[in-house]
């Protein structure tokens, strides 16, 4: 079943944070969306195991979901490989099979975000697939963009930000940091810049 939203929580101290791993080049999946260049760098990640601790929901595409569910990788087929638990949130235009440990959205993006965000109950939101987070940036949804830097030019594939005819987006860095061969970017969303500005939240 898909539910629509409700009326806007509110109130909430989460950030709403785009979270992904991307190849140097500005990929997050390889074409047909493989991931295995992702997990070619496992180890003790800080910045991943922060996100992890500090997240109470996430709002997933529905096309990074059905690459999860399809996904030979056990490490694919749950949120952050199984250690995390939180509310999950799907958005789809489309009747999904049954998942009771999902809540399927339909609508616009800001009652998607507001929704999953009230689910958070005070931790961050985490968005996962690009076109989801794009359309948050540009409601002006965003608070911070962390992205691990996988060494590996993958040439095509899924981009991590297509906006064709956008305005600039501008963005503070908050940290830079090495966990082995990745390297770990963080950015708050610009206040008053960009489509929508991001929140604001600090
Ligand atoms: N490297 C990483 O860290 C990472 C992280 C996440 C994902 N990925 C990869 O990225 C790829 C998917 O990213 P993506 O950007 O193509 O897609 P996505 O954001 O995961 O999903 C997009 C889909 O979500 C649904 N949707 C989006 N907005 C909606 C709205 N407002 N209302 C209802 N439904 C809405 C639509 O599906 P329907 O119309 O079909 O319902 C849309 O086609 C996959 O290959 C995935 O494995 C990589």
């Amino acid at each position: 079943m898909i539910i629509d939203h409700g009326a806007p929580l509110s109130g909430s101290a989460g950030k709403v944070l785009w979270h992904t791993t991307m190849s140097l080049d500005g990929f997050i999946a390889a074409p047909g969306d493989g991931l295995d260049w992702a997990f070619r760098h496992p180890g003790p990640n800080p910045l991943r195991a922060e996100i992890i601790r500090t997240t109470g929901a996430v709002l997933v595409g529905r096309r990074s979901y059905d690459v999860g569910q399809r996904a030979e990788r056990p490490e694919m087929r749950k949120v952050y490989g199984g250690a995390w638990t939180g509310a999950e949130f799907v958005l789809t235009h489309r009747a999904p099979p049954p998942n009771p440990s999902v809540t399927f959205l339909a609508g616009d993006i800001r009652g998607a975000v507001e929704t999953a965000l009230g689910a958070a109950n005070g931790k961050h939101l985490v968005l996962i697939g690009a076109d989801v987070a794009r359309q948050s940036l540009a409601a002006g949804l965003v608070d911070e963009i962390a992205v691990h830097i996988v060494p590996v030019l993958l040439g095509d594939g899924v981009r991590f930000f297509s906006c064709p005819g956008g305005s600039p987006v501008d963005l503070m860095t908050l940290s830079v940091t090495r966990s082995g061969e990745l390297t770990n970017v963080r950015y708050r969303v610009g206040r008053e810049t960009g489509p929508g500005g991001g929140r604001g939240v600090s």
